[in-house]
């Protein structure tokens, strides 16, 4: 009996919508974001979001700011720490754009990243609406705990010693390496625009700030992992009209590429909708 209940959950779940297995994380077709609302359906795309870190639904046509900010809900409490731009069509959404007119510029352009790491607890998720495509204007992401986990061994070991202070609000400090809290993987709480140091061996006898110097070649070498191999790792989302990704943003870094600042009048106009839930656990060693 258990047996047969098992066989059919599998199959109820695998049927609320299909995966295709992307080169980070999943193309979601065979939903409709807009109007799902079946508790079994949310709990199977939260259980999927943590497993392949990031789910991209096609074919999701405009979704609202106030629906935007409903399917964000089901991650947990929005948190909004941005600047909110007078088009931004709800507080909870934070409106980008290459138009400032139309929404924030310049955003995500500082350096690889995850969102949040100036907040006692980074957070969990960011959900990714473009609502209105440009010609061109890709979104870079990648894999967090491949990165780590392909480290040269001496690399890791000086990484492991490291803590991130960040330069915002109460400049909380944050291993570097760390487990993520749902996956129990390792990853990395970093932002390389929004560092305002490293510390070896924080809480130890030993502690010591990185000279400047050293910050200098460390925030090098973070960067060379992304980049290396030209680009290897990374995973660029060329978007599509009708795009909203999910991603674990314990999980996955992630940078604004250049082109997503050429201007309006070459591309046509760029809009990025984009939530965060709050975080619950802050990253320890
Ligand atoms: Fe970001």
């Amino acid at each position: 009996m258990r047996n047969f209940n098992f066989q059919s959950n599998l199959f109820s779940m695998s049927s609320f919508y299909k995966l295709f297995p992307n080169k980070l994380g999943c193309i979601v077709r065979g939903i409709d974001l807009s109007t799902e609302n079946r508790p079994e359906v949310i709990q199977k795309i939260k259980e999927d979001v943590t497993t392949h870190r990031i789910l991209i639904f096609k074919d999701q046509g405009i979704v609202s700011g106030n629906r935007h900010v409903e399917i964000s809900e089901w991650f947990g409490e929005l948190e909004s720490t941005f600047y909110k731009h007078p088009k931004s069509p709800h507080p909870d959404v934070f409106r980008v754009s290459n138009d400032k007119s139309e929404g924030c510029t310049g955003v995500g352009r500082t350096g690889w990243h995850i969102d949040g790491s100036f907040q006692p607890a980074p957070f969990s998720y960011s959900l990714y609406h473009m609502v209105s495509v440009p010609k061109r204007g890709a979104t870079a992401f990648a894999p967090l705990t491949e990165l780590v986990e392909s480290l040269p061994k001496e690399t890791f070991s000086k990484w492991d010693r490291l803590w991130m202070m960040s330069d915002r609000r109460s400049g909380p400090i944050h291993p570097l390496i760390y487990k993520h809290p749902k996956s129990g993987k390792k990853v990395l709480c970093f932002h390389l625009g929004m560092t305002n140091n490293y510390i070896f061996d924080y809480g130890s006898p030993n502690e010591r700030e990185a000279t400047p110097s050293e910050f200098e070649e460390i925030s090098e070498e973070i960067h060379n992992e992304f980049v290396k191999d030209n680009g290897k790792i990374q995973y660029i989302h060329q978007w599509e009209p009708g795009d909203f990704i999910i991603s674990d943003n314990l999980a996955v870094a992630h940078e604004a590429t250049p082109e997503t600042q050429i201007p309006r009048s070459e591309v046509g106009l760029r809009v990025l909708h984009r939530t965060t839930i709050k975080g619950t656990v802050p990253p320890t060693k």
